[in-house]
């Protein structure tokens, strides 16, 4: 496979290990990291992790991506249901996205079941917790397979 996969974390999920736990498990970001990292190993793929509580700066990591990844997973937390700027940012970015939730976002509250990037993207995957991003890394090693 082709290059990197960069995995972006989105608003609040550094504070992962704080949250609900019924909701989002009780694990920290940087466990979370470790698990993805096994994943990755496993599925021989290289990952690189970047996590923002900004928007722009989120856009401005989407804008850069294409330099250093050929793919994205991207879990953007609450801007995934309104942020107009982010998906204006992946469409730059013009890589494969997947998205992820930890949470099952569509059998949550009714503002959480809109996303305005999924139709941007190559897959989607919610409610699997940490193993979600196994799913993802491997959709888009499908996507990237030369
Ligand atoms: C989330 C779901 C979002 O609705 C929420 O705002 C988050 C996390 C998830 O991973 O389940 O912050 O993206």
């Amino acid at each position: 496979m082709r290059g990197s996969i960069a995995v972006v974390h989105g608003v609040n999920l550094d504070q992962l290990g704080r949250r609900d736990p019924k909701v989002y498990g009780s694990f920290t970001l940087s466990e979370l990291e470790t698990a993805i990292s096994g994943f990755a190993r496993e599925l021989e793929v290289d990952v690189a992790f970047w996590q923002t509580n900004h928007e722009g700066e989120f856009c401005e990591t989407l804008h850069l991506a294409h330099e250093r990844s050929a793919g994205l997973v991207l879990n953007p937390g609450a801007w995934t249901h309104y942020s107009y700027a982010i998906r204006d940012a992946l469409e730059v970015s013009g890589l494969p996205a997947v998205e992820v939730h930890i949470s099952d976002v569509d059998g949550r509250e009714q503002w959480r079941r809109k996303s305005v990037i999924r139709d941007l993207c190559v897959g989607h995957v919610e409610g699997e917790g940490k193993d979600g991003y196994r799913r993802a890394l491997e959709i888009l090693r499908a996507e990237l397979a030369p």
